[in-house]
């Protein structure tokens, strides 16, 4: 896979700041969860101990830029792009180790790709349609496949913004956590909650950067301190790129139960977890 060889190529050439490992664990079709972990003397023991930057990207099969983007800022962090900024991300690497997982979804990714390319959940067989089984437990209608990996996390599981109907788009899942590519990177982040200290979820598109929560409208505690992060991300943006990206809480855009970036916010206690929804804007898909 393109995105992993690039990954390692990356190690292998920067060996005191970058290496690679699989999550422990498979997708249902068996492939592996990649990433790449960069900071300043990769291999000393202290390293492990510094606070914890994750970002993570592709849990939603079809939205293509984002694996890109994050390959972007890996290179970036490298120095293999944006070289006027080295240190700036030596900066980083010092104070930080940073983990990035371009592709969480590797199931749907390769299926968006090569069979369907606005398939957006991984590949599990999820069940048949609109529940409609025949007494042989045999299915009357069309089985479906997938489940919506950013409705399948534990933070309030299954309540809203998710449809019961295994063929929906935003599928949960039977349970939280039924699936091996929710659960793997949740067992891989809980043991190290108490180091992070960031956690960035990417997806497209819409430009906005979302701040917690995701299942309710009630502002959570660290309001406060979200709207400033947020005010001063999309202002970043702005400077750099004149993308107009707007801050507002993940719920007012509308909510949804079992996403990542709550999960991360009310089981692991990490009180700066995003969601990004990169370019284009909400209105740039006019067809003819
Ligand atoms: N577009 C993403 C999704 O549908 C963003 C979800 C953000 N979370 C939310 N609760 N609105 O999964
Ligand atoms: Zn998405």
């Amino acid at each position: 896979k393109v995105i992993y060889d690039r990954l390692d190529a990356l190690a292998a050439k920067h060996t005191t700041t970058a290496e690679t490992f699989n999550l422990p664990g498979e997708s249902y079709e068996k492939r592996k969860i990649q990433v790449i972990r960069m900071t300043s003397n990769v291999a000393s023991a202290e390293s492990a101990d510094k606070p914890l930057i994750w970002l993570d990207g592709g849990i939603h099969a079809r939205e293509w830029v984002v694996p890109a983007t994050m390959m972007y800022i890996i290179e970036s962090l490298l120095g293999e792009k944006e070289p006027d900024k080295t240190d700036q991300m030596n900066t980083l690497l010092d104070k930080y180790q940073i983990v990035i997982a371009p592709c969480i979804n590797p199931d749907g990714y390769e299926y968006s790709h090569e069979e369907e390319r606005l398939w957006r959940k991984n590949r599990k067989p999820s069940g048949c349609k609109s529940n409609k089984y025949n007494w042989f437990g045999g299915c009357f209608y069309t089985w479906c496949y997938g489940v919506d990996g950013n409705r399948n996390w534990s933070a309030d599981w299954g309540r809203v913004g998710v449809s019961k109907d295994p063929c929906s788009q935003v599928y949960p899942g039977k349970k939280a956590f039924d699936q091996e590519n929710t659960r793997i990177v949740s067992e891989f982040l809980s043991p190290h909650k108490d180091k992070l200290k960031l956690y960035v979820t990417y997806h497209s598109y819409s430009q906005l950067f979302l701040t917690p929560l995701g299942y309710t409208t009630a502002e959570p505690d660290n309001y406060q301190h979200h709207l400033k992060v947020g005010t001063a991300v999309v202002a970043a943006i702005a400077q750099r790129h004149g993308a107009k990206y707007i801050n507002q809480r993940s719920a007012a855009l509308y909510p949804a139960s079992g996403d990542s970036a709550d999960w991360v916010h009310d089981t692991l206690g990490v009180t700066d977890s995003y969601t990004f929804e990169l370019r284009p804007d909400e209105n740039s898909w006019r067809v003819g």
